[in-house]
């Protein structure tokens, strides 16, 4: 398996993954759902603030994230990590654990200092991820499940608190993300 950045001419092939993962895992609406959220993420974000990266097997992409910048009040490079995707044919294999590690050390590399992600712990603690009060760190959006809000620290400082209600991208400027 081969791990690297999602370049743009990627775009209809990680567009395709993700409406059949989400179809297969959920149901085709939540698919298309997914697919829309992440054809406007590589169509209408800055470039500064998103990095894709997609794990390829034989040629094929079998896997996927990306992550895209939060903006505090806080003068802190973070990112929320959202949505990811492994190709049904191949989960269970350690690749969704594998690209996530893969991403993390990319952003470490270049000095992000915290990562958000908003999705279920049991999953999410294996790649560092802890729960984290909105007190500490708000989301953009009210939760509706506030126990999935996740965060770590790159920086090995601790997470302290936060200014401000965050600024997401376009993509996620929605309350049906949240
Ligand atoms: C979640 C996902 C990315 C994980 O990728 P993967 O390659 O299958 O994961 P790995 O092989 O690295 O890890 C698999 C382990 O995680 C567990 N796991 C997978 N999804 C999980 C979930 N939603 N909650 C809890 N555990 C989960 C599996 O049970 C497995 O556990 P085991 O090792 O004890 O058997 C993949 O299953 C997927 O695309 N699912 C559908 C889309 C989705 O839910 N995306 C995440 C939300 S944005």
């Amino acid at each position: 398996m081969k791990l690297i950045r999602y370049e743009a001419p990627q775009s209809a092939e990680v567009q395709a993954l993700f409406v059949r993962t989400f179809s297969d895992s959920e149901w085709p609406a939540e698919g298309e759902l997914v697919g829309g959220l992440v054809r406007q993420l590589m169509a209408d974000t800055d470039p500064r603030d998103l990095l894709g990266f997609v794990a390829m097997e034989k040629g094929l992409i079998v896997g996927s994230l990306f992550f895209s910048r939060l903006r505090f009040d806080t003068p802190v490079e973070a990112f929320l990590l959202s949505p990811v995707a492994v190709q049904p044919d191949y989960q269970g294999q350690g690749i969704g654990q594998c690209l996530i590690r893969f991403g993390l050390d990319r952003l470490k590399e270049r000095g992000v200092m915290r990562v958000f992600t908003y999705g279920d712990p049991a999953f999410y603690s294996r790649v560092g991820f802890r729960p984290i009060s909105e007190e500490t760190a708000p989301a953009p959006f009210r939760l509706s499940q506030p126990e999935g809000w996740l965060g770590q620290s790159l920086d090995g400082h601790e997470i302290t608190a936060l200014a401000g209600v965050p600024g997401c991208v376009t993509a996620f400027d929605d309350p049906a993300y949240w």
